[in-house]
């Protein structure tokens, strides 16, 4: 027995498309390095992709759930579309939760006012398919939550909380996740991309087979100890008129506050914080200020320090890379399987893909993603009476689901209408998002921009995330931002997608080394049209992949990206038009004949193939 017939076994079940346990031993990890260069050879981003997704591609979403089930019509919920049925379902929730397994929704029409909160492995909310099972909100988590909207300290503009987070349906391992992950060793030397032994200062606590993350961080990701979050905000930067927040305000008051207790409104403060403009720091507003004088007034691109970790992202900073702490901290991570344990190192189940610098603190962590094996399918998700979205960051919160803190999770075959924001993730990995239609019945435009004829903010959007898939999508009507990828979302995969006048925004504060594949961008105006606040860096870090995106019908080609700021050392295989950015690193081809039109699927076929031929010996 021993190691091979365990590897065989693998490969085998891989090969197959369905491995059913975790595996006893790893293929090797130059299979990786196989993959990424078989169709990108010398592309600046050069990476295996095959890993996305639900349990990182080595076995398939259950077709039906294990454990028990629960249908919600054995609680009493009627799913007549006029009783409101919450009651039956919250109690039929209750009873999944003590015990794990499947809240059904059989065929029907749930009419329902409150939230469904999961925060347990293996839950499976499902119904009998989109035409088949709604549920119906009637109204939205400002409704339920009373209100909830925060102030920008910036403009005195009070915004919603809801814009960046908070759903209908959560699932959130949040609970189970320290803040600070526990820390297993210390990184020792300095590796490139591609190394699979790292040099550690103790190996006693790694065994083979277990799940470890690896952390990057230094000044720039760290802010200065001592910085703790400001009860003014010099807005300069932000473009703001250096109005700041008045000691005693109402809008001072509301940053007082203590945190809320719910779950749901916790997880959408915080996405929120991360992601606007409430939270700067006085250093970053000092570093701003300065280098917004020294430029005369105008906004400049702000640096990185040299040799740092967000410098490396945004590639050796051949782009902007932002101010003090554009990065989140502990946002460049990688997750990955120890392989083996020697002396003095361990070895990886997949190369870095990395720099690392002994400079950095680079870190092992205890793999801390709070829940899994959970998900939804099968239903539509129908806000009522959702009125019009008015201005941006005005959002009532018709939220559809949100994902948090979780690993081997998924939505898939789900039709969202009417919603401000449709699927949020984040802090996830291994996830997919599949089969989803994000549309309204009737016209949401509404407010300032109603010319521009957008129907809500976020329609999919990761952030924090690795190895998220995100397929056969179709955001049906325009979204501010149809599909986002965000600070630290990495080897994440969008394709087969489509969109009435699709654009994937890339959102800064480092999202990295993304692909982007075999997309319908409809009406093609906006491709690229991408938003995140102005201090945190280019749209993209370094080796985002853009390989066979077209305007809907295949005729013609795409606008690149109009700014050589949008990221450095990007790679665009297809038909492009518009400016292309050699000193920003950009290489522009056209398809090289016999590529795959899917860069995605053709590296799992890939290795599929490779996993065969090991097994075949
Ligand atoms: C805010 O920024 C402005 C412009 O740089 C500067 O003159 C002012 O002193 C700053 N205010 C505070 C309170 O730091
Ligand atoms: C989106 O909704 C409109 C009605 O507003 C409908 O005509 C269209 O077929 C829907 N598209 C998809 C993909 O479901």
């Amino acid at each position: 027995m021993g190691h091979m017939p365990a590897l065989l076994a693998f490969a085998m079940l891989w090969a197959a498309g369905a491995a059913s346990s975790e595996p006893a031993a790893l293929p090797p990890a130059s299979l990786d390095l196989k993959v990424a260069s078989k169709w990108l050879p010398n592309a600046a981003g050069k990476y295996d992709w095959s890993r996305a997704g639900y349990a990182g591609g080595e076995r398939s979403i259950p077709q039906v759930p294990p454990g028990a089930t629960f249908s919600v019509r054995r609680y009493g919920a009627k799913g007549d579309g006029k009783t409101d049925d919450s009651r039956a379902v919250q109690a039929a929730l209750a009873a999944t939760m003590a015990r794990g397994g499947v809240l059904l929704f059989p065929r029907g029409t749930y009419l329902l006012r409150s939230p469904l909160f999961i925060d347990r492995s293996r839950v499976v909310i499902m119904g009998e398919g989109p035409a088949a099972t709604s549920l119906v909100f009637a109204r939205s988590l400002s409704a339920v939550y009373g209100g909830s909207y925060t102030a920008d300290p910036c403009t005195g503009k009070i915004k919603s909380t809801w814009a960046f987070g908070g759903g209908f349906i959560t699932l959130s391992g949040k609970a189970g996740r320290p803040k600070r992950p526990e820390q297993l060793a210390r990184v020792k030397g300095d590796y490139p991309p591609g190394t699979t032994r790292l040099k550690v200062d103790s190996t006693a606590p790694f065994k083979a087979g277990m799940w470890v993350a690896l952390l990057l961080n230094d000044q720039s990701t760290i802010l200065p100890s001592g910085a703790k979050e400001p009860d003014y905000v010099n807005c300069t930067l932000a473009g703001g008129k250096g109005r700041r927040l008045q000691q005693g305000s109402a809008a001072a008051r509301l940053f007082a506050l203590p945190p809320p207790s719910d779950p749901i409104l916790q997880l959408a403060l915080e996405a929120a914080a991360r992601e606007t403009d409430e939270f700067i720091l006085p250093q970053q507003a000092a570093a701003a200020d300065a280098l917004h004088a020294a430029s005369g007034g105008e906004v400049v691109a702000s640096m990185a320090p040299r040799g740092s970790v967000a410098a490396w992202i945004y590639g050796n900073n051949l782009v902007d890379s932002g101010g003090p702490g554009a990065l989140n901290e502990n946002s460049v991570r990688y997750s990955f399987r120890v392989k083996a344990v020697g002396r003095g190192y361990i070895d990886m189940d997949r190369p870095t893909i990395h720099q690392i610098k002994r400079a950095w603190t680079v870190t092992l962590h205890k793999y801390n993603y709070g829940i899994q094996e959970v998900g939804v399918q099968g239903l539509t998700i129908r806000f009522k009476n959702s009125g019009v979205y008015g201005d941006h960051l005005t959002d009532r919160g018709y939220n559809a689901i949100q994902l948090e803190g979780l690993r081997n999770a998924w939505v898939r075959d789900v039709r969202i209408l009417g919603a401000d924001n449709g699927v949020f993730v984040a802090n996830a990995e291994f996830v997919t998002l599949a089969s989803i239609t994000v549309n309204t019945t009737r016209s949401r435009a509404g407010g300032p921009k109603v010319e521009a004829n957008l129907q809500g903010h976020h329609a999919l959007s990761t952030s924090l995330g690795q190895s998220v898939l995100i397929s056969r999508f179709n955001i049906a009507k325009k979204y501010w931002h149809d599909v986002t990828l965000s600070g630290g979302a990495e080897l994440c995969v969008v394709h087969r997608g489509k969109g009435l006048d699709l654009n994937v925004d890339y959102h800064r504060a480092g999202p990295w080394a993304n692909l982007l594949t075999n997309t319908d961008f409809g009406l093609a105006n906006r491709p690229f049209a991408s938003g995140g606040r102005g201090d945190r860096g280019a749209n993209t870090g370094r080796g985002s992949v853009f390989w066979n995106v077209y305007p809907g019908g295949g005729e013609g080609a795409l606008s690149l990206p109009a700014k050589c700021d949008f990221g450095p050392l990007l790679t665009f295989y297809g038909r492009f038009k518009g400016k292309t950015c050699p000193a920003s690193g950009w290489t522009v081809r056209r398809m090289p004949s016999g590529a795959p039109a899917d860069l995605y699927l053709a590296q799992v076929q890939e290795r599929r193939r490779l996993m065969r031929r090991l097994a075949a010996g």
